[in-house]
């Protein structure tokens, strides 16, 4: 560690201090840190490098799905009903902004905050994960020939998806002053308030309503090629949503005095708001139900997944006598079916299988 006096967290980007003595394990900190950044080893967090290494083995690109089913079923007059066509189209219109509000978050709000080079290591591909998805999302609408202004511009004209995206923005800007630093309580909690807002509930919650709704189809072999994007755009993000977890607890355990009373009670009403939102969004989206799904079932499914949430970051549950509608959605998670991936796949991937729609047996839901 270098014997220059600071009084700032440090970048990476400092001038080099020539000479000065090699990083030790016990120099590194998730926040806060004046180790040098530029080191990546010795590892402090293997849960860091191990989920890297993940993500860089479910390695996948979104014009390797075939996409012709559903470009043929969306121009046959009555392949999808017009609620369904609502369903898919306002799902994109979330969709489409959403990512890359979350990339925006990540590599001009947090990357310069969590001051650990394995850390960031995984910020980079999640970074380059949701550039993937923003791809993902654009290809559809460009394979439908739907109207991309219309699509795009979604979340500044309709009510439910634009209050979900304006919420979130609110904790991304509170950091987004130039001059702003960690290193006060209050600046810490500044930062695990963003995390909690991006990782918890907008990777964690927002996206939920929507996965299960084109997943749902999927499994009824509607837009396979959508819900085949979707299958893997949703095992990216639960490891997003578990990485963002790991950093959250990460910095509790180093920095107990942020985690007062008065923080959690905010924690947990900013996760309840989530589910409030959320479940608006699930009503926009699906005021008539479709394909044995009601808006009842996505309430109980957001609660779900918020007891689950809280859980995971030391928070009380909030709603009792909770089950899971919707179980498979596990199965989707997990993606371990994988044998041969696409037909019209050119690279081989470490990993990587064709999917499957086809009913399975419900897992554990504790997995959901
Ligand atoms: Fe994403
Ligand atoms: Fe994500």
């Amino acid at each position: 560690m270098s014997d220059a006096v600071s009084t700032h967290t440090i970048s990476g980007l400092e001038s080099l201090d020539f000479g000065a003595g090699r990083i030790r394990v016990s120099d590194k900190q998730i926040i806060n840190c004046f180790a040098d950044l530029n080191q990546l080893v010795p590892f402090k967090y293997e849960w860091a490098w191990d989920k890297y290494l993940k993500a860089c083995a479910n390695h996948w690109m979104p014009n390797e799905i075939n996409m012709s089913e559903d470009i043929a079923l969306w121009k046959s007059a009555n392949g999808l009903t017009p609620d369904e066509r609502e369903i898919i189209e306002r799902n994109l219109g979330f969709f489409v902004t959403a990512d890359s509000l979350v990339a925006n978050n990540l590599v001009l709000a947090v990357y310069r905050h969590i001051t650990n080079p394995e850390c960031r290591q995984y910020l980079l591909r999640q970074a380059f994960e949701e550039a993937l998805h923003t791809h993902s999302y654009q290809h559809i609408v460009q394979s439908l020939g739907l109207n991309e202004a219309k699509i795009f511009n979604m979340y500044r004209e309709v009510p439910a998806v634009s209050k979900k995206a304006a919420w979130a923005l609110t904790y991304t800007q509170s950091l987004s002053d130039p001059t702003f630093q960690t290193g006060t309580p209050a600046n810490d909690q500044r930062l695990l308030r963003d995390l909690i807002a991006f990782y918890v509930i907008f990777e964690g919650i927002f996206f939920y309503v929507g996965f299960t709704q084109i997943l749902s189809m999927g499994r009824r072999h509607k837009m396979i090629g959508t819900a085949e994007q979707l299958q893997y755009i949703l095992r990216d993000e639960s490891m997003h949503l578990n990485f963002g977890i790991d950093v959250i607890n990460q910095i509790k355990i180093e920095n107990p005095h942020l985690w007062t009373a008065a923080f959690q009670t905010e924690a947990i009403e900013m996760i309840k708001t989530g589910v409030d939102l959320e479940y608006q969004y699930a009503l926009d989206t699906m005021p008539r139900g479709i394909l044995g799904l009601n808006s009842a079932m996505f309430k109980e499914y957001l609660q779900f997944i918020a007891n689950r949430r809280l859980l995971q970051i030391g928070l009380p549950e909030q709603y009792r006598g909770i089950t899971n509608p919707f179980p498979w959605m596990s199965e989707m998670m997990d993606l371990k079916k994988e044998k041969n991936f696409f037909e019209t796949r050119v690279t081989e991937y470490q990993t990587g299988g064709t999917l499957s729609w086809d009913e399975e047996e419900e897992v554990d839901s504790a997995n959901a």
